[in-house]
C-alpha cells in the first residue's frame, strides 16, 4: 500500500485516481475532468502535459537515461546550466543540482554556512520567519516556521534565529501597508546590529509566504533585507521554489523586488512539473569560498540523480516554452480577471471572506470562523474543482494558460457554495 502524504492514515478517503491530463485539466478513470486550481502542489505552470516538454523528454531518454555527475556530465544538464544563469539574467554564477525543492534549500544552508568555514570565519546563527515554509526535511523544517506539519520534531531541529513574518494584509506590528514603514523588520534589524558577526545568513520566501497561508508582502521587505546583508556580511538566500518561474508575476520574485540574493533555491516550476528537478543557483562571491585545492573546501553533497538528462532537458523545454509562449504576459492577464473576480465575490460575501489578495498567478483570501475549509473544499470537489486550503486560507494558483471559461467557472462554483452556506 501507499503511505500517501500529509493524510492521516486511519479513516483517510480513497484518494482519486487520475489516469490522464491535458492543459489545467485532469481526467479520472471514468474521465471525469476536474479543474485542477493549483497546478497540482504550485507545478503546471505551462498546464499538464505540454506537448513540447513530453516531446523533449521523450528525445533525451532515448539517447541516455543517466549518468553520474562527477567525473561524468550530460548535454542536458550542461545547457540546462547555461540556460539557468541566462534566465536568471546573470545574477549568479553556478548552478547545484538536486531533485525537490527540499533539497535545494539544504544545499543553499549548506553552501552558506560551509561558505564561512572554508574562510575560517565561525558563524552559527541563520534567520528565519515565523511563517515560513522550505520544505519537509530536517534542514528545512529547522527554517521554517512552526506549524503542525512540523510539531514533533521541534526539539530536534539546528538552532536558528526566528523573527516575525512580514505579511501587508494581517501586519504583525497593526499598520497599514500603505502608510508603513516596515516596522515589522525593527526587531529583526536591531538583532542584526547587534548581532552580525553570528549570523551566516537570512533565509525566505520572497514576496509571498506561500505554504503558511499565501501571505503577501511589500517589496520594501525584501530591499530592506537584502541591503543588511549586504552591510553586514550576511548570505542572502531566497526560497524561490514557489515564486520562481512566474508565480509573481516576474521571472523570479528578486527581479520584481529588485534585490539581489547571494543564493536562490528552485524547483516546482523549473520543469514545468513534468519531471523531479531542483536547482540552487549561486553567485560568484559566494562560489569563490570553494575555489580552492584544499580537500576540506570541497562541498561535499550530491544525490544520486542529480543533473539526470530527461529532467534538465524538461527544465530545458519548460524554460523555452515559457520565453516562447510569453507567459509573463499569459500571467499579467490572469492577474487581472484574477483581481476582478475576487472583487466581485468579496463585495457579494464581505463577510465570509477575508483579506482577498492577488499577485501575479496567485489569489487567496481567509475564509471566515463560521466555515469549514474542509467541506469547502470537498463542495468544491463536487463541483469537479481541485483546491486545498492551507488551514483557513483558500487559495487558487492555476496554470498560467488557465482559460478564462475556467477561471469563470471556478469562482461561479465558490460563489455557489458560498451563497448555499448563506442559505443554511
Ligand atoms: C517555498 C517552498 N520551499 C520549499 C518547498 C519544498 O519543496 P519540495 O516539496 O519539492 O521538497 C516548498 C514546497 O511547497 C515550498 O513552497
Amino acid at each position: 500500500m501507499i503511505w500517501y502524504p500529509y493524510t492521516p492514515q486511519k479513516g483517510y478517503k480513497e484518494p482519486i485516481l487520475i489516469k490522464r491530463a491535458t492543459r489545467e485539466f485532469l481526467y479520472d478513470e471514468n474521465d471525469i475532468e476536474y479543474i485542477d486550481a493549483v497546478s497540482s502542489w504550485w507545478i503546471s505552470i505551462h498546464g499538464h502535459n505540454h506537448p513540447e516538454i513530453i516531446k523533449s523528454v521523450k528525445q533525451e531518454i532515448e539517447k541516455l537515461d543517466q549518468v553520474l555527475l562527477a567525473g561524468f556530465t550530460n548535454t542536458k544538464a550542461l545547457e540546462l546550466a547555461e540556460k539557468l544563469i541566462e534566465f536568471s539574467e546573470n545574477n549568479f554564477h553556478t548552478v547545484f543540482y538536486s531533485d525537490n525543492g527540499s533539497c535545494a534549500v539544504e544545499i543553499a544552508i549548506k553552501i552558506a554556512y560551509q561558505s564561512f568555514y572554508n574562510k575560517n570565519i565561525k558563524k552559527n546563527i541563520i534567520i528565519k520567519f515565523s511563517e515560513s515554509y522550505h520544505g519537509d526535511t530536517i534542514g528545512a523544517m529547522s527554517v521554517g516556521g512552526n506549524s503542525k506539519f512540523n510539531l514533533p520534531f521541534k526539539d530536534f531541529f539546528f538552532p536558528s534565529k526566528e523573527f516575525l513574518s512580514p505579511d501587508c494584509y494581517n501586519c504583525p506590528v497593526g499598520k497599514k501597508k500603505e502608510r508603513c514603514k516596515e516596522e515589522c523588520l525593527e526587531k529583526l534589524e536591531n538583532y542584526v546590529i547587534n548581532n552580525h558577526s553570528e549570523i551566516f545568513a537570512i533565509i525566505m520566501e520572497p514576496l509571498i509566504q506561500g505554504a503558511n497561508g499565501m501571505k503577501i508582502y511589500k517589496k520594501d521587505v525584501l530591499k530592506k533585507i537584502d541591503s543588511l546583508c549586504k552591510k553586514f556580511d550576511i548570505i542572502f538566500i531566497l526560497d524561490e521554489v514557489f515564486t520562481g518561474f512566474g508565480r509573481t508575476g516576474s521571472k523570479f520574485a528578486f527581479m520584481e523586488a529588485d534585490v539581489k540574493p547571494d543564493i536562490i533555491a528552485l524547483a516546482k516550476g523549473l520543469s514545468g512539473g513534468v519531471l523531479p528537478i531542483a536547482a540552487t543557483l549561486i553567485n560568484k562571491k559566494i562560489y569563490d569560498n570553494f575555489f580552492s585545492e584544499r580537500i576540506e573546501d570541497t562541498f561535499f553533497h550530491g544525490h544520486t540523480m542529480t543533473g539526470n538528462p530527461s529532467a534538465c532537458s524538461a527544465a530545458l523545454a519548460s524554460i523555452e516554452v515559457f520565453e516562447k509562449e510569453n507567459r509573463i504576459e499569459d500571467i499579467k492577464i490572469l492577474e487581472f480577471y484574477l483581481k476582478k473576480y475576487i472583487k466581485q465575490l468579496y463585495e457579494k460575501y464581505p463577510n465570509l471572506i477575508l483579506s482577498p489578495r492577488v499577485l501575479g498567478a496567485v489569489c487567496a483570501f481567509e475564509l471566515s470562523d463560521s466555515f469549514n475549509p474542509g467541506e469547502f473544499k470537498n463542495h468544491l470537489l463536487e463541483k469537479k474543482i481541485i483546491i486545498r486550503p492551507l488551514g483557513n486560507t483558500i487559495y487558487i494558483a492555476p496554470p498560467y494558460i488557465i482559460s478564462n471559461d475556467s477561471l469563470i467557472k471556478i469562482f461561479h462554483s465558490i460563489d455557489i457554495v458560498l451563497n448555499d452556506f448563506t442559505l443554511l
